[in-house]
């Protein structure tokens, strides 16, 4: 199974970023474990800052893939572009978030993503990717 795990903006700081909320390891060392326990995925990550470089990913992934992990970050709450992107390709979409948004501010109740993903796990920690990585391994 070949899934990819998209990442938007701030991403990249994780292990240092806001570590009270987002945790203190980096991505990089959840992603080799998280490798390690699921040897027959073939599991990528894909980390952007920039808005049309996590559309082209879609894009790319979007017809290939299996199965697509999507935290857009702060996209999530403001790109339409990304949204569309996510409606517009045939590899499912489970949109993740590390924090639970919905106890947090106003603005990050909304989800353009939301509506095209087929579903959502918000608020696990970084194990939230893996409840992801899970959801297309044990469909039901
Ligand atoms: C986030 C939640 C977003 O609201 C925020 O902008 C992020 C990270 C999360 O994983 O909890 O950058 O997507």
């Amino acid at each position: 199974k070949k899934i990819i795990i998209i990442n938007g903006p701030n991403l990249n700081l994780l292990g240092k970023r806001e570590p009270q909320i987002y945790g203190s390891l980096t991505f990089n060392e959840f992603f080799e474990t998280i490798k390690e326990k699921y040897p027959n995925v073939s599991l990528e990550h894909f980390q952007s800052n920039i808005e049309g470089e996590i559309i082209d990913k879609l894009h790319e992934a979007g017809f290939s893939y299996e199965g697509i992990i999507l935290n857009a970050a702060a996209y999530t709450h403001t790109s339409v572009g990304i949204g569309d992107a996510v409606a517009g390709i045939e590899t499912p979409v489970v949109e993740v978030h590390i924090s639970n948004t919905f106890n947090r501010e106003d603005f990050r109740h909304q989800s353009f993503v939301a509506p095209h993903a087929k579903g959502i796990i918000v608020g696990f920690g970084l194990q939230s990717y893996e409840l992801g990585i899970q959801s297309f391994l044990n469909p039901l």
